[in-house]
């Protein structure tokens, strides 16, 4: 049951040869300067680059509502001299008609359009949609999970302002549970080296997943820290903190000593994302905060710059555009450039040299049977993607330890069962150990493994 899914050959994972850009860790980070680089060029002149991607054709399929995203990637298209089509609303598309997502993108990547941008409601689709389309699929924001494009406007802003972005102490402030553009730059900044003051308003605190990828994956270690004073922003003065690079850590929490964040390059700002809410309960009794420039007086925050990835509610109050710290006009403006960029290195157009991602290496196991994805807004959960299995990147074996390789979230299935004889073990007992990878059947619970008719002895 260990399978590959881009090629269905043996038990190892390939990846497929076209660069899909589905998450943040698509990119390595010197794939993700350079495009900077190259952006900086466009945006010299951005009128200047019409023969970059003539004759190429964009889709954009936009399940969600959209403004900056859906316009700046077909402005950055239409920039580089290639055409767009578009399909906007998910009720008039042949999805309301009952057709799948993966049909879809086979259609509109077949013979339609070079290059898919989607959003989508349900977290992973992107990667669903990934798999099925012939042409490169970019992640324009996959439910609350990830939106890459945003993290490299958001990085480019950082790496524009402050020159850098390791060592850089960043703020997330907000709503960190339901903002994809929050995940996916945590991630960033996590792999660059940055430092992480999470400070979310009360009950939207970042997800677990986020912080155990953090740590899994760049060894990124998880404190609590001491912030002071961020007014506006919230009454708790501690923040979760991630500090880059302190491998092998085995708790969440490693320190009980508050380290303390004294000067603060950039604070993040989210909206309250009410559309992914599943009741309004905790955030109706507290204000959801707004920042303004009179909050903001003391020295520590004289180079500080407010981002927001925009749309913005009520969180940064008006009078804060005229502020030479707001940044969030810049930042939309900067979509534009290092979205030709993205285009056109997805297209082929540019070479960034001799740099590759790095393509992870890790068995993957997938299955109908048996275990699930805990998500219940994960793809695979989704009724509309019946014909997608559960599908999971295989951390550790004994115990083990998967994650979704759609939506990401981390499991640890208490049973493990052999394919043939159905007979089924402790995850952590020498029997399981004992089983073949490829004939081991992963359970959460025994009422999983007994529905499948696995049973122990
Ligand atoms: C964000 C999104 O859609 O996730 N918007 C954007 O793409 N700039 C942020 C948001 O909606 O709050």
């Amino acid at each position: 049951m260990v399978s590959s899914p881009e090629s269905s050959r043996g038990n190892l994972a390939y990846t497929e040869a076209k660069r899909d850009f589905v998450s943040i860790d698509d990119l390595c980070n010197a794939e993700i300067l350079n495009l900077f680089r190259l952006a900086d060029e466009y945006n010299e002149d951005l009128t200047a680059w019409t023969a970059t991607c003539a004759g190429s054709i964009l889709a954009t399929l936009f399940f969600e509502p959209s403004t900056r995203t859906r316009l700046s990637f077909e402005s950055a298209m239409l920039r580089l001299g290639g055409g767009v089509i578009s399909a906007t609303q998910g009720d008039v598309m042949s999805a309301a008609k009952g057709e799948s997502l993966a049909d879809t993108v086979r259609v509109v990547g077949g013979r339609y359009a070079d290059l898919i941008v989607l959003r989508h409601s349900d977290e992973g689709a992107a990667r669903v949609a990934a798999r099925y389309a012939e042409v490169p699929v970019i992640n324009a924001g996959d439910g609350a999970h990830e939106h890459p494009t945003q993290t490299l406007c958001d990085l480019y802003t950082l790496w524009k302002e402050k020159g850098r972005i390791e060592g850089l102490e960043v703020v997330l402030a907000g709503d960190l549970k339901h903002s994809r553009t929050i995940h996916s730059l945590a991630f960033a900044l996590a792999r660059f080296g940055a430092s992480i003051a999470c400070v979310p308003f009360p009950g939207l605190e970042i997800p677990r997943s986020v912080l155990e990828r953090m740590q899994r994956d760049w060894g990124a270690e998880v404190s609590r820290a001491e912030v002071g004073d961020l007014p506006g922003i919230s009454a708790e003065k501690d923040a979760v903190y991630v500090t880059p690079h302190k491998p092998h850590q085995q708790s969440l929490f490693t320190s009980i000593t508050p380290q303390h964040v004294d000067s603060i390059d950039a604070i993040y700002m989210t909206r309250l994302q009410r559309e992914r809410h599943e009741s309004d309960a905790g955030t109706e009794s507290q204000r959801y905060p707004s920042l303004a420039p009179s909050q903001f007086t003391q020295p520590r925050f004289r180079e500080t710059r407010v981002m927001h990835p925009l749309p913005r509610v009520d969180e940064i109050s008006y009078e804060f555009d005229g502020d030479p710290r707001a940044v969030y006009f810049r930042q939309a403006a900067l979509g534009v450039p290092i979205r030709m960029a993205l285009l056109a290195f997805l297209l082929g157009r540019v070479d960034l040299g001799p740099v590759h991602a790095e393509r992870s290496s890790s068995l993957r196991y997938c299955s109908s049977v048996g275990l699930r994805c805990a998500n219940r807004r994960c793809v695979t959960n989704s009724d509309a993607v019946r014909y997608v299995p559960p599908e999971f990147a295989i951390l550790r074996e004994i115990p083990p330890l998967l994650r979704c390789v759609f939506c990401g979230w981390e499991v640890e299935p208490r049973l493990v069962g052999h394919q043939s004889s159905k007979r089924l073990h402790r995850g952590n007992a020498a029997d399981a150990a004992r089983i073949r990878p490829d004939r081991r059947v992963y359970f959460a619970d025994e009422a999983q493994a007994e529905a499948a008719g696995f049973g122990q002895d």
